[in-house]
């Protein structure tokens, strides 16, 4: 693993920005003052706590000496479509090459890929789709996505989003059945959108009830998208990757933010059947990955770098979450199910304005209306990105506790 970049607030001068630009922050104190003398603590954006691994740092200084990194920049990418990095995904999940798939590595990360699908897919399917089905609460920008796919030519209300909202305290799984459920006593064509793991809960569903509601979608002729953008902590045998040679209506996305520390590198791949492929690739861009990312991921996706890399990112996770799980619990604080390797939880604070007052504290979480388009959620929640070491729990755990007596 490569160095950390700084203890408590990594790059101050990014989050300021990413708070100002958004406009969030700022003006969602709630009119709180915020104590401005302490450091500001980044348990907002999704992106990884932990640097990379080593060998990009190495490919980085190798290839600026040769020269390639700058060839890297000046000439259109050699891999046009990024079929390279492709067999590295092959590899990995252990997929046969003449398998019934596509991988596609296209931008902007995987939130690129998902919007393309939702804006686009459903014009080029030869059914007429209704609308997704999702679980509440989920990755926010499906609602809008779908929302604006509607806009375009159908009218809105053709193409509605629709999640089941289930209680927070069902495990994923048994929200998943909910959904299967549901799924079988409506007619027509759907989208399904389902995130594994689940963000803002961090929870995780087994393949196996992944598995039903794939094949249940199939008979109803849905496409399904299992976006695993969270999926790199989890076990690889989990995957939906597993399925898509078996299933011509699945697509599972998967990014490289999350726990490769390649955030900024703004790269995403997708798993899906060739049927799927062939209408996805009408979509794709040549040279949609540019000549410097190819360059890293070749080296950076190799199983051999990548598997001990997440293996050691996950047992990290596993023991600061079980120690900020349980300092939150004893403040009074709920977390709601979560999977004990995924960076992030959702937790409801005793307070209607939990999240305002840990903004003044200067803790940065994502808040809970901003789930809102997806789950009925107020600002007594929030979703916490797991701070990288111990020393940023306790002051993170400090904060929370004075927040709560004020
Ligand atoms: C479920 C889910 N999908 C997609 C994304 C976007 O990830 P990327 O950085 O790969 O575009 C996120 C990021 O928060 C996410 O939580």
């Amino acid at each position: 693993m490569g160095e950390k970049i700084s203890p408590i607030i990594r790059d101050p001068w990014r989050v300021v920005d990413y708070a100002s630009k958004r406009g969030e922050y700022k003006d969602d104190n709630g009119g709180l003052e915020i104590l401005t003398h302490l450091p500001l603590i980044d348990c907002g954006l999704g992106d990884s706590n932990e640097p990379p691994p080593q060998v990009l740092k190495d490919i980085l200084i190798q290839t600026l000496e040769t020269g390639t990194l700058i060839e890297a920049f000046w000439k259109y990418p050699p891999d046009r479509f990024c079929e390279q990095p492709s067999r590295l995904i092959e590899e990995r999940f252990g997929l046969d090459s003449s398998g019934n798939h596509e991988i596609i590595f296209d931008g902007p990360g995987s939130y690129g890929i998902l919007a393309k699908i939702i804006w686009q897919l459903p014009d080029l399917t030869t059914q007429e789709e209704i609308g997704v089905l999702g679980i509440g609460p989920q990755f926010a920008n499906i609602a809008s996505f779908v929302e604006a796919h509607g806009k375009k030519q159908n009218g809105y209300l053709n193409f509605p989003y629709l999640p089941i909202q289930p209680s927070l305290d069902l495990p994923y799984y048994e929200k998943i059945r909910l959904l299967i459920d549901q799924r079988k006593q409506m007619n027509g064509h759907r989208f399904i959108y389902i995130d594994n793991p689940n963000n803002p809960t961090g929870d995780f569903s087994s393949l196996e009830s992944i598995r039903e509601l794939v094949e249940i979608a199939n008979q109803h002729k849905d496409v399904v998208i299992i976006d695993e953008a969270y999926g790199d902590v989890v076990d690889d045998n989990q995957s939906a990757i597993h399925l898509v040679d078996q299933y011509p209506n699945l697509i599972v996305l998967r990014g490289i933010a999350k726990s490769l520390g390649m955030a900024g590198a703004r790269v995403g791949y997708a798993i899906m059947s060739k049927e799927l492929g062939e209408l996805y690739k009408s979509l794709q861009l040549v040279f949609g990955v540019g000549g410097p990312q190819q360059l890293v991921l070749n080296e950076v996706l190799k199983p051999e770098i990548i598997k001990p890399h997440l293996q050691q990112i996950r047992e990290k996770t596993v023991l600061l979450k079980r120690q900020l799980i349980n300092g939150l619990t004893q403040l009074g604080v709920r977390v709601f199910p979560t999977h004990e390797a995924v960076p992030i939880l959702l937790a409801q604070g005793p307070v209607d304005n939990f999240f305002q007052r840990l903004r003044r504290w200067q803790i940065v979480t994502e808040r809970g209306s901003d789930f809102i388009k997806t789950y009925p959620l107020d600002d007594s929640y929030v979703r916490i990105k797991v701070p990288g070491s111990e020393e940023e729990i306790i002051e993170v755990l400090n904060r929370v506790k004075q927040a709560l007596i004020e």
